[in-house]
């Protein structure tokens, strides 16, 4: 790390001494040259300009090439004393560093991560009250973050912090690819591709195309001990800062000292250089758990998709699914097939009426027909783990009460995984008071921040990894904390079970990855076989080629993925299902090769110790022939490709199951030529030719 105190470089500031505030409708205030203070990316393509305005009001701005990709926009925390931190403060001290390191992820997308940044670090400070500030920029090739950082202070000792003055001023003549903030189905609504100016509140990742081309995504970074932010958009074309509430109505209640999470602006010149992006994971603290090599990646199997289907139940009864039999079956069948886990729903006793409603979860306790030591002395028989559940209804103080009975006892069993969930609306998870009185908070705010992260902390101690769903949002935590594997956080597979009124779109996918998944994995449950569910209206299909459902493997990221249909809907199609049996979920390089948000995505990744790649492509309702180059490829090797495409006539809704499995021969100076049907997808497997490099054929 190399350090410089001083005021910076000006480099922008040749071309102009001033530069104006100017939101079509709104103020404009002049911001003196010598008060400026730049911080370039190593590149110099990035640059981020911190300056005072007249008002005594800090901005930011970030640059591109020199043309503008936020304009001067507000910073600042508000707090219910009233003594903020916005006005009337003056920068001490300027502290240049930079940083050019390397890190490994324990698992991931890819093994090593490139952390190459430049950093200004702003001091700034008050009188009348004293107080002070320290704001620190990081500016990567790939995109800005920024934090406030409050050192301990009296006048912030115990203070409840109201708001951020931080706003985003983006050319109004963008397009955004949104969700809003507020439903009552949490992070579980349908993204739409809209012109900013019609935004009311969003979630965050926001990805925005500007009419240059530049594609920009608003999201944050570690996440922790704070509530998440939403992004409020108002005429000005600006977006402000919106955090989610605490039932009390302040934001946070935060003692000093204390940092919020960055907030990032990651920036791409296409759409796949977003989702190349490493910023989210670098702007994280690194591994604080030592040594993780307890934590299991893997393909699992659940009883799961069963109850979803409405063929079996949660609770007890003649359909019950989680019955010592059915696990025995599904845990053959992951042994038979080389799946890690099996997941289990509805074994413990509270899932019988309305659960939640009535919680009434005991997770230590079995219901009677299914026999949990048996089934988990069979699993470890059969070289497979079962992965638990921790369904909460909402219910976290009641859950957290019993959080170490249900780890240790999860603990005992072998159990490495568990999935928990949050089922209820957004703003309805019970927290109950010193007095018994319960209140209902957001499922993101900073209550559920940090009963989620004490979870994990929770499981850590017990060697157990965590699947979180209805989660708050993932802002990269995975990196601090490597047990927490996964979340859902969004519509999932679920989504097209008979119980959903609106199925999953056929743009949906191709837009999470654009939107959610720059957050970090999904637990998106993919890899359904029968694409026809019979709903109460009918019988309903999928909008999903069966092609599309295995490149779902390749191009959602996740170190978790389930293969979620009934294993007899696998035994029905043994050549497809081949290639989830295939692929792996741990990688040693990702790279999203093309796509556009909502439309398409093609994905190549490299198996961690080992030397396949693995190729997947979605679309979207439009069939698509790409042509794709293969200079990814290893060079010096000639690979056989197993392409899994759409058949000739495969179309998701008049013949989805069409499927065309093929070989050819490829080496990296070719080009794979792939045809996708409307909704369709293609996956394909490279493994070397003779499972050897070409100098050691020739040789
Ligand atoms: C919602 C979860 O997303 C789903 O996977 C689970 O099966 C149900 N809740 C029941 O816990």
């Amino acid at each position: 790390m190399t350090e410089a105190r001083h005021l910076g470089p000006r480099r922008l500031l040749a071309a102009c001494a001033l530069w104006l505030i100017a939101a079509t409708n709104g103020p404009v205030a002049a911001i003196e040259a010598d008060n400026e203070h730049v911080v370039s990316s190593p590149n110099g393509r990035l640059a981020v300009s911190v300056a005072m305005d007249v008002d005594g009001q800090l901005n930011y701005r970030v640059d591109l090439d020199g043309a503008v990709v936020i304009e001067p926009s507000k910073l600042g925390l508000y707090f219910a004393s009233r003594i903020d931190l916005i006005k009337g403060l003056t920068i001490d001290d300027v502290l240049h560093t930079s940083s050019d390191v390397s890190w490994e992820q324990p698992w991931g997308e890819r093994r090593i991560v490139h952390d190459r940044h430049n950093e200004l670090l702003l001091s700034l400070s008050g009188s009348n009250p004293p107080r002070q500030l320290r704001l620190r920029f990081r500016v990567f090739d790939d995109g800005v973050g920024f934090r406030y950082e409050v050192p301990e202070q009296d006048v912030y000792a115990d203070v409840r912090l109201v708001g951020e003055a931080t706003e985003f001023r983006i050319d109004r003549d963008a397009r955004a690819f949104s969700q809003p903030a507020d439903s009552p189905l949490r992070y579980e609504t349908l993204y739409s591709e809209t012109p900013i100016g019609v935004l009311d509140r969003v979630t965050t990742p926001l990805t925005l195309r500007l009419d240059t081309g530049v594609h920009i995504a608003i999201h944050e970074a570690a996440l922790v001990d704070y509530p998440a932010f939403n992004l409020e958009f108002d005429v000005d074309s600006i977006f402000r800062t919106d955090l989610r509430p605490s039932s009390e109505g302040y934001r946070a209640r935060l003692a000093a000292p204390f940092r919020t999470p960055w907030r990032t602006i990651a920036v791409a010149e296409n759409a796949v250089g977003l989702v190349n992006s490493t910023l989210t994971l670098n702007l994280n603290e690194p591994n604080v758990l030592g040594d993780v090599s307890w934590i299991e990646t893997g393909k699992y199997l659940g009883i799961w998709w069963a109850m979803h289907l409405g063929q079996k139940s949660w609770g007890e009864g003649d359909a019950h699914g989680a019955t010592t039999s059915e696990a025995k079956r599904y845990v053959d069948f992951a042994a038979d097939h080389g799946f890690r886990g099996v997941l289990i729903e509805g074994w413990n006793r509270g899932w019988n009426g309305d659960w939640v409603q009535n919680w009434q979860f005991d997770y230590t306790t079995p219901y009677p027909d299914f026999d949990i030591e048996a089934v988990a002395a069979y699993a470890d028989e059969r070289g497979v783990r079962l992965i638990g559940h921790h369904e909460t209804g909402g219910h976290v103080s009641a859950y957290e009460s019993v959080l170490e009975d249900a780890l240790d006892y999860y603990e005992q069993l072998g159990v490495r995984t568990v999935k928990t969930g949050y089922v209820g609306e957004a703003r309805t998870l019970k927290r109950l008071d010193e007095n018994g009185d319960v209140h209902l908070e957001w499922h993101d705010g900073q209550f559920a921040v940090k009963h989620q992260l004490a979870v994990v902390e929770a499981a850590a101690r017990r060697k157990i990894a965590i699947n979180t769903h209805e989660p708050v949002k993932d802002t990269g935590l995975r990196r601090t904390y490597p047990n927490w594997l996964t979340r859902e956080g969004s519509r999932g597979m679920e989504f097209n079970a008979p119980w959903s009124d609106t199925p999953n779109p056929l743009d949906h996918e191709p837009m999470l990855v654009f939107t959610r998944m720059l957050g970090g994995p999904m637990d998106y449950t993919p890899g359904i076989f029968d694409l026809d569910v019979e709903t109460s209206d009918g019988a309903r299909r999928i909008r999903s080629t069966l092609a599309r459902q295995l490149a779902l493997y390749v191009v959602l990221y996740s170190p978790i993925h389930m293969a979620a249909d009934l294993p007899e809907n696998y035994l029905a199609r043994p050549d497809a299902f081949r290639f989830i049996v295939d692929v792996p979920t741990d990688w040693e390089e990702s790279v999203a090769l093309a796509g556009d948000v909502g439309d398409y995505v093609v994905t190549a990744r490299k198996v961690r110790d080992g030397s396949d790649w693995f190729l997947g492509a979605i679309t979207d309702e439009n069939e698509r022939r790409l042509s794709i180059d293969l200079d990814f490829l290893d060079t010096d090797t000639r690979y056989v490709a197993e392409i899994y495409e759409d058949g000739t006539n495969a179309h998701w809704e008049t013949a989805p199951y069409a499927i065309d499995i093929r070989e050819a021969t490829f080496t990296h100076t070719d080009t794979l030529e792939l045809k996708l049907a409307a909704g369709g997808g293609a996956a394909v497997r490279f493994r070397p030719e003779g499972g050897a490099a070409l100098e050691a054929n020739s040789s």
